[in-house]
């Protein structure tokens, strides 16, 4: 099994065994590395089948219901922690949202004392966002059986809702995936975002995977396999039919020589003119939060090519497949 030691002693489950159960049902979900594509297409074909325009009422069912689902997010959220509650309320369960600024944590409690009190009040599926890397699977380790562990983003390494989201996002727009060129632009170094994308996008077929950053925002040599690299966001650019913005990340940036906004935004900013050299038809997308005219122009982010609004309403709707699914299993164990 694939380990990461983290600088806490904790151990991240790379590989992602530990969020399955013994018949090889996901039981948590952690990362996307190690599902098939038949379990992504699985997923992203359910959330499919929850998109609903935005105008028309969304989808509902009771796949949730009798289920309580709690939330706590130790680090800010706004679409992901907004996006699983209504998951959760629109399939019929309880929901309970964690004031994690005023929680037992800061009064020196464990996470994992914390999950315990959850799990004694009936909270079954558990939903974290924390800038520790390796908590998710080290709590889905301790938790009961029947208790779900789904990471709403962990640290710079995975962030599971948001790379399936992204990935029907552009199977929306564009079908045939072995046909397309992605680039993702932007402090790749310290991106989830990043990393749950590449691994849905290989894991999906895709035909050519760009990662382009500043040097000092560029992941270290051996991750992102098969990606293409680039340092220069001009020739980067050239083709692609897709375009993933992301926001430096500067709460996880301790030393490095970040330009001021305008300096990045000159050298590599989404801007219209850039644009001129992707495909004709090419898509932009950005997981928020966005900072406007630093690492994407405003024009772009609210003109025709943009997909922002689009993966928020995905957003849902895969939260909302994921719950159901993760619940679907947990109902089959209990039958045996
Ligand atoms: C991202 C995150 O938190 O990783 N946002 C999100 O979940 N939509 C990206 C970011 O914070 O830049």
């Amino acid at each position: 099994m694939q380990t990461r030691y983290t600088p806490a002693g904790v151990v991240s489950d790379l590989s992602g065994r530990i969020q399955r159960d013994s018949e090889g049902r996901l039981q948590h979900l952690i990362t996307l590395e190690g599902l098939s594509r038949d379990e992504l297409n699985a997923l992203l074909d359910l959330a499919q089948f929850y998109v609903r325009a935005v105008g028309d009422l969304p989808a509902r069912d009771q796949s949730l219901a009798g289920h309580t689902v709690a939330n706590l997010f130790f680090e800010p959220s706004t679409r992901t922690r907004v996006s699983f509650e209504l998951a959760a309320r629109r399939l019929g369960a309880e929901v309970v949202n964690l004031d994690m600024q005023s929680s037992s944590r800061v009064k020196g409690e464990t996470v994992l004392d914390t999950i315990y009190t959850l799990q004694a009040m009936h909270a079954d599926i558990l939903v974290m966002r924390d800038a520790e890397p390796g908590l998710p699977a080290f709590v889905a380790r301790q938790v009961a059986p029947h208790v779900c562990i789904l990471n709403a983003g962990e640290a710079h390494l995975s962030h599971p809702t948001q790379g399936l989201l992204d990935a029907l996002t552009i199977r929306q727009a564009r079908s045939d995936f072995s046909q397309l060129r992605v680039l993702i632009a932007g402090d790749i170094a310290h991106s989830r975002v990043a990393r749950s994308a590449w691994q849905a996008l290989t894991t999906l077929g895709i035909g050519e995977l760009r990662i382009a950053a500043p040097e000092d925002l560029m992941p270290p040599e051996g991750e992102f396999a098969r990606a293409v690299r680039f340092s220069d966001i001009d020739a980067a650019i050239e083709g692609v039919d897709v375009i993933m913005a992301l926001r430096i990340q500067r709460e996880r940036i301790i030393h490095s020589q970040i330009p001021d906004e305008a300096t990045y935004h000159r050298t590599f900013g989404i801007t219209e003119e850039r644009l001129r050299r992707a495909h004709p038809d090419v898509i932009v997308m950005h997981p928020g939060p966005m900072n406007r005219d630093v690492e994407i122009a405003s024009e772009v982010a609210d003109g025709p090519r943009s997909m922002i609004q689009q993966q928020v309403t995905n957003g849902v709707a895969v939260r909302m497949a994921v719950l159901a699914t993760i619940v679907r299993n947990v109902q089959a164990r209990r039958q045996f």
